[in-house]
């Protein structure tokens, strides 16, 4: 997978954050103790748009889209996500900081196991966030934290998360190279712990 972020522009959005890591990693626990604090927008993708619960119901296996059907979605989502009024790109300039759960390199590790160049060529143009948080953990670990889940989506098993996260560890470096500040955690460590590291990093970004 060398080289495959070639193309990707270098262009990286000031207080944009992003969190990734494969299911059972705990991105969005993370997010969600960081709602509530002044001058912090949280967000997600897929997001709760029409074209994000449509992605939902794929992921559930409620309906069937072609894979590359499935990515293209995934990028027209990210779109609306970055540039629609409101969106992240507005938040950033507004002098919020914007923490999303999971943006472009979700599909070029997800979409990139089935798809090949394709997320990387539709990712390619989107700009890089400030900051990324990689919450790393061995597939076996976060299995058995999804095990306990009544809602199994359709990339959720032991084969398909040791792709994920090899490919994590491949790009992730890349995106360092590209300017992105990466903080990697142990995502097997208690919450509370990982919590804490996150609030160091966001704050500083507060105080800039
Ligand atoms: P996740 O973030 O774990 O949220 P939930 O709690 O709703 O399950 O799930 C989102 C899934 O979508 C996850 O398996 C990764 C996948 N995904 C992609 O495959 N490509 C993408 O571009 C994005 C944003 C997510």
């Amino acid at each position: 997978m060398n080289d495959y972020l070639t193309n990707q522009k270098s262009e990286t959005v000031k207080r944009f954050v992003v969190f990734e890591g494969g299911d059972g990693s705990g991105t969005s626990t993370q997010i969600e103790l960081l709602r509530g604090k002044p001058h912090v927008w949280t967000t997600r993708e897929p997001t709760d748009s029409l074209i994000g619960c449509l992605i939902r119901s794929a992921l559930r296996g409620e309906i069937t889209l072609h894979p590359e059907t499935l990515t293209r979605l995934f990028s027209a989502d990210r779109n609306e996500h970055l540039f629609a009024k409101g969106g992240v790109i507005d938040r950033c300039n507004q002098g919020d900081l914007v923490v999303s759960d999971r943006y472009t390199l979700s599909s070029l590790v997800y979409q990139g196991v089935l798809c090949g160049d394709l997320p990387f060529k539709l990712n390619e143009d989107f700009p890089l966030p400030e900051l990324l948080f990689f919450l790393d953990i061995d597939p076996q670990i976060a299995m058995r934290r999804i095990e306990n889940r009544s809602d199994r989506e359709i990339y959720e098993y032991l084969e398909f998360q040791e792709l994920v996260r090899e490919r994590y560890k491949s790009l992730v470096p890349q995106w360092q190279q590209k300017g992105v500040r990466v903080i990697v955690i142990d995502a097997s460590e208690p919450i509370e712990a990982i919590a804490r590291k996150v609030a160091q990093e966001i704050d500083a970004l507060r105080k800039e």
